[in-house]
């Protein structure tokens, strides 16, 4: 579904961050943790085609990204939506771009969704982190994109919502790479679990869906091989 085949990037000011990286990410979701710095990131602006590697290559859908804009729907760790333009207009812009009709009873049906559509017709700097999470979550939803890539998504939602957020994430059954340090969401995400460190970036564990049940078990393993 998703492959990187010897990726080497290294910023201009900054460390080799990938070195000849090979991964597969498989249909459904795969939660990525990992320490601050290791790579995560760049990975998937890798993945996202944001960023283009010095060698190797990346597929996605048999693909390379940069062939596949609207198709992939890509949730920065922070900003992601255009100051310049409101709440509905920001989630309504992927729909817009595919021409779709009726965009906006789509817009109000994923802002309902994610409790967001009092919010609807302010601007991004009038809504609270937490909200613009939301905003960013409900414009991939509206897109229908195929590849989601979500780089720590919930880390400002609060508990109540996290929960069911995860739930519309999994109802949502597209393929998702998702970022989280929170060790009790990459449970509750129920994907496969990639524990990594870097830079440069190396897969240090993986463990199957539903391997995990139990949270404080997985921050184990992960701070275990955080380590090695
Ligand atoms: N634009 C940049 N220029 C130079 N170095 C960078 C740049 N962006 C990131 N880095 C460095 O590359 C490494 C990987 O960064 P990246 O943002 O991918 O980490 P991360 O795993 O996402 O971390 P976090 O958990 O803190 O979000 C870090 O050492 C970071 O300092
Ligand atoms: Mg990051």
């Amino acid at each position: 579904m998703i492959r990187l085949t010897g990726v080497t990037y290294r910023y201009r000011r900054g460390p080799v961050v990938l070195q000849n990286f090979t991964a597969e990410f498989p249909p459904g979701i795969t939660v990525i943790l990992g320490p601050n710095g290791s790579g995560k990131t760049t990975l998937l602006k890798i993945t996202a085609g944001i960023l283009k590697p010095q060698s190797g290559t990346v597929e996605v859908m048999g693909r390379p990204p940069d062939e596949l804009r609207g198709k992939i729907a890509y949730i920065p760790q922070t900003g992601g939506l255009y100051p310049w333009m409101t709440v509905r207009e920001n989630i309504a812009l992927p729909l817009k771009l595919q021409r779709r009709s009726n965009p906006e009873r789509e817009v109000e049906s994923v802002a309902e969704s994610l409790g967001i559509s009092h919010l609807l017709d302010r601007y991004p700097k009038e809504i609270s982190g937490g909200e613009q999470q939301k905003t960013l979550i409900a414009r991939a939803l509206a897109s229908g994109a195929e590849v989601w890539l979500l780089d720590e998504p919930l880390s400002m939602i609060d508990i109540d919502y996290r929960r069911e957020i995860i739930q519309l994430l999994k109802k949502a059954g597209r393929s998702m790479v998702v970022i989280t340090h929170n060790v009790q969401d990459a449970v509750d995400l129920g994907g496969y679990i990639y524990i990594v460190k870097g830079p440069p970036l190396q897969l240090v564990a993986t463990a199957a869906p539903g391997q995990y049940t139990d949270a404080e078990r997985l921050a184990e393993t992960a701070r275990e091989a955080f380590k090695s």
